[in-house]
């Protein structure tokens, strides 16, 4: 598996979908799901593809364990968390029954940015 690749090729769908709700905001006036849209270009898009390039442009840093272990924390966290996200915002669930899921997806996304972070201390030269 090249966790660069997957992380782009995820990245590049996130987008899609982000920027489409974005038209649909912009379109109709209903901001309801501002939350939603940034994170998901940003938690879904952004972040991955920088990941995804640090990972490709320095293959020790993108062939380790850790880069694998960052890449499916990150990958479900994010997924769990918009979600949930999506729940909440569009009236689906109550705050409330955001815990315990959304604070452990936040978890699996921050060891795994403590992970990238130690990764980019061990191989970025
Ligand atoms: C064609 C593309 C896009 C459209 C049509 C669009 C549309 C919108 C709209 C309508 C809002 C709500 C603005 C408001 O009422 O305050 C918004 C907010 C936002 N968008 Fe986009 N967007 C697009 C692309 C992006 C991209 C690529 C990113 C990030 C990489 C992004 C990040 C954000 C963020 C962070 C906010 C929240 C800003 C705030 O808190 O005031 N958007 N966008
Ligand atoms: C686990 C990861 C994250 C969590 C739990 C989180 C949580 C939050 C929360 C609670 C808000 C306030 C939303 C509101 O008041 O409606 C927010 C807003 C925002 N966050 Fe995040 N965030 C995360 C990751 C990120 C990342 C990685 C970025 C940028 C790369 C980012 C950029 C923003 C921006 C631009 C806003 C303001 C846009 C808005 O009003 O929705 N966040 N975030």
């Amino acid at each position: 598996m090249s966790v660069s690749r997957n992380f782009m090729l995820i990245g590049s769908l996130y987008i899609i979908l982000g920027v489409g709700i974005g038209i649909y905001m912009g379109g109709s006036g209903d901001r309801t799901l501002v939350p939603l849209h940034a994170h998901i270009n940003l938690l879904g898009f952004v972040l991955p593809m920088a990941f995804g390039l640090v990972y490709h442009l320095f293959p020790a840093a993108g062939e380790s364990l850790q880069a694998r272990a960052h890449f499916w924390l990150h990958q479900i966290g994010a997924l769990v968390l918009l979600v949930m996200l999506w729940l909440l915002l569009s009236g689906k669930i109550a705050e409330a029954a955001m815990f315990p899921i959304a604070p452990l997806a936040e978890l699996c996304i921050f060891i795994g940015l403590i992970l990238f972070a130690l990764n980019v201390y061990r191989h970025v030269r």
